[in-house]
């Protein structure tokens, strides 16, 4: 049998259930916000535990130690990854290079290659 409906609201999404559900998507992008990696300082952050070998912004002062300032993002990670599965040779980077996993290597290049 048929149900009939005797109320206005027959249908319709009751008021509270709306206003629990936005409240609900409000409170859930909140804690969602960090675990997206919204810090928009971390390719900095990266980056500068280059910068006593490299030079504050990639410009070094060191012989012997070549700038990152505007070096291409490929060519960065290219090098960096060569480091890490030991195809480039090298003194200290090779150990450097494995603290690091691909997505930080890509924020830490992508900030360089924007430096000048
Ligand atoms: C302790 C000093 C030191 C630190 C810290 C350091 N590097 Fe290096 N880096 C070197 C040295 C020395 C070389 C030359 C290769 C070698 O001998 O390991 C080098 C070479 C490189 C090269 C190759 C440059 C070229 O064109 O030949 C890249 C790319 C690089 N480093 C990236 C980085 C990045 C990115 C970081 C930070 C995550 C970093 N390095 C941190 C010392 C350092």
């Amino acid at each position: 049998m048929e149900k009939k409906c005797l109320s206005s609201s027959c249908g319709k999404v009751a008021a509270g259930t709306v206003l629990f559900l936005v409240l609900a998507f409000f409170i859930l992008s909140a804690f969602a916000a960090p675990v997206a990696g919204a810090d928009p300082n971390l390719a900095r952050n990266l980056a500068a535990t280059c910068s006593t070998c490299h030079g504050n912004s990639g410009i070094s002062n060191n012989a012997g130690i070549e700038s990152l300032a505007g070096v291409k993002r490929e060519v960065l990670v290219r090098k960096f990854k060569e480091f890490r599965n030991g195809f480039r040779p090298a003194t200290v980077m090779h150990q450097i290079s494995k603290g690091y996993d691909d997505r930080q290597i890509e924020l830490i290049a992508a900030w360089f290659a924007a430096r000048q």
